[in-house]
Parts: structure tokens; sequence; C-alpha cells
């Protein structure tokens, strides 16, 4: 075996979601205002874990998130799925915002797995209208869940950050330091993302691109889908991504993490609909 294990693999389900957060880190009102709220394809997310999973021994947490990933259409089927691949990952991460109650199926699937959790980010009592309601749910049917309270005094680390992309764009020597300072820069906890067929490194350059505020090429990329590219070659490129010490979509953000002292926001705060 090759050994790889990486630490954490995000599902970036669907672009559609039942809040519009002003400092969302998706962007998910300026996709809403551009008309590109759509879920991946189910067929293309189970292909893409398929092909990540022949290349890696073990992915330590896998992230399903959005948008809001409960609302994506074959969230049920997706949860079973991921059940028959246990030996590959340690714990599956459902990131939720609190506004939809937890549906009897949905329940059912992620009570039967102990390495399942909800992780349920609470924005206050007018807005994650269904925290409590979905704990009792959790407690009823024995499904882990932790509640993450992004509001009041004692707010989950101290609040939100400003995510929007940099006005214009560094050097790379520049964008180089401030990867090696990020939170998604540390060697052995790269966060990698998946959009449909496509694997990234970082959420933030394919979010970037999603809203236009950076070209594609400028992104980390390994298409999984690619029928051009052996195993073997997905599985190097794929450790290229996880070893490099540039990362282009650097150039456009003002990195996450790089600064302890950075200003927090109000999480949950809610923009106008169009
Ligand atoms: C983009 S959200 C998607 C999941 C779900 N809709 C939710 O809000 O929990 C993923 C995670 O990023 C966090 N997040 C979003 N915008 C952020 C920001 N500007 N600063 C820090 N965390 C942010 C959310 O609290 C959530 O835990
Ligand atoms: S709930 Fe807020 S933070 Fe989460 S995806 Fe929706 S708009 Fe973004």
């Amino acid at each position: 075996m090759n050994n790889i294990i990486l630490h954490r693999v995000a599902i970036h389900l669907t672009w559609r979601c039942t809040l519009r957060c002003e400092k969302c880190g998706a962007y998910i009102p300026e996709i809403y205002a551009k008309g590109l709220a759509f879920d991946y394809d189910y067929e293309e997310i189970k292909h893409s874990l398929l092909t990540l999973f022949e290349m890696v021994d073990m992915i330590e947490v896998i992230t399903l998130t959005g948008g809001e990933a409960i609302l994506h259409k074959n969230i049920i089927d997706l949860c079973k799925f991921l059940l028959e691949y246990q030996d590959k990952f340690k714990r599956i991460d459902f990131q939720t915002n609190g506004t939809i109650l937890f549906s009897d199926s949905l329940l059912n699937v992620m009570a039967k797995s102990d390495k399942f959790t909800f992780f349920i980010d609470h924005y206050g009592p007018d807005i994650s209208t269904k925290v409590e309601q979905n704990v009792e749910l959790c407690k009823e049917w024995c499904v882990n869940y932790m509640v993450r309270k992004y509001y009041g005094e004692d707010a989950h680390m101290n609040g939100w950050i400003d995510w929007s992309p940099r006005k214009e764009k560094i050097s790379k020597d520049a964008a180089q330091k401030q990867f090696m300072l990020c939170a998604n820069g540390r060697l052995d906890q790269r966060p990698f993302v998946i959009y449909g067929n496509l694997l990234t490194l970082c959420a933030m350059p394919f979010c970037r691109y999603q809203i236009g505020a950076q070209p594609f090429e400028d992104i980390l990329t390994l298409n999984l889908a690619d029928n051009q590219m052996g195993i073997e070659e997905k599985r190097q490129r794929l450790l290229e991504m996880r070893d490099t010490n540039f990362n282009p979509g650097c150039q456009y953000c003002c990195g996450i993490g790089v600064d302890p002292n950075v200003k927090r926001y109000k999480a949950g705060e809610q923009v106008k609909r169009i």
C-alpha cells in the first residue's frame, strides 16, 4: 500500500442554502445573485469518492458541506453510500445551519455509524430556529451531535472572519509566505475539497472563482473523472498538491489564520434576499 493518509476532505454538495449570511465563506448571497445555486450531481460525487478511495488509504475526516448539505437531493443516498466505505475514513462531520428539522430517514442513516456526527451551527434563536428540536431528535435516535454556538458573548471562535477576496492580486512570493502561515497551509492538515468531479486544495480559490473573483487557472485542481489519467498519475498529482509550498489561489486571498488577532464579525448576519 502507498500509505497515503489525508487529514481532511470536504464534499461541497450544493450551492443552495436556506440562509444568506453576509460574510459567508462560500459567498452564498453572491452565488444566488448570479443565479448559480445548484446541487452537484450525485453520480459525479460518488464517482469522485470511489476514485479518491482508490488513491488513498485513509481520510481522517470527511466533511459534508455546502451551502446547506441537507438540501442536496440525494443526501440520504450519499450517507448510505458512505456507510459502505467506513474502512476509508475515521469520521464524517455533517455541517448544518440549524434551520431544517432532521427527517427520520436522515436520522436513521446517521444513527447507523458512530463515525457520523452532526455539527449544528447555531447562528441565534431567530435564525437557526430548529437547533433545540434537532438536539432532542439526535438524543432520541442516538446520533452524535455538537452544537457550535456562534452568537452572544461566548461565541464560537469569537465569531467569523472576513473572507472577502483581495482587491488586488499579490506577488507569488507574498502568497507563498501567506500560505505557509495560513491555517490551511499547515503541511499535515491541508484541507481538500471536492466540487463534483474536481478535487481542489483549500475551499477558497474555487469559491472565489465561482463568483468571478479569481481565474480558474490559479486553482490547484485534479479532475478525478479524467479518463486520460491513470490512478497512479492522479495519486502523484494529489501528492503534489498535498506537499506544495505554493497555492496560486493564495494570491487572491487575505489568508485564513495568518493573524490571530484578526477582526471578528457577528456570524450568520442575514442580507436582504434579492
Ligand atoms: C460555508 S458553511 C456551510 C455549512 C452550513 N451551511 C453552516 O453554515 O453550518 C461551512 C462552515 O464555515 C463557517 N463559516 C462560514 N463563513 C465563515 C466566516 N466568514 N468565518 C468563519 N467561518 C465561517 C460556518 O460557520 C460553517 O461552520
Ligand atoms: S448557512 Fe450561512 S454560512 Fe452556511 S452556507 Fe448558508 S449562507 Fe453560508
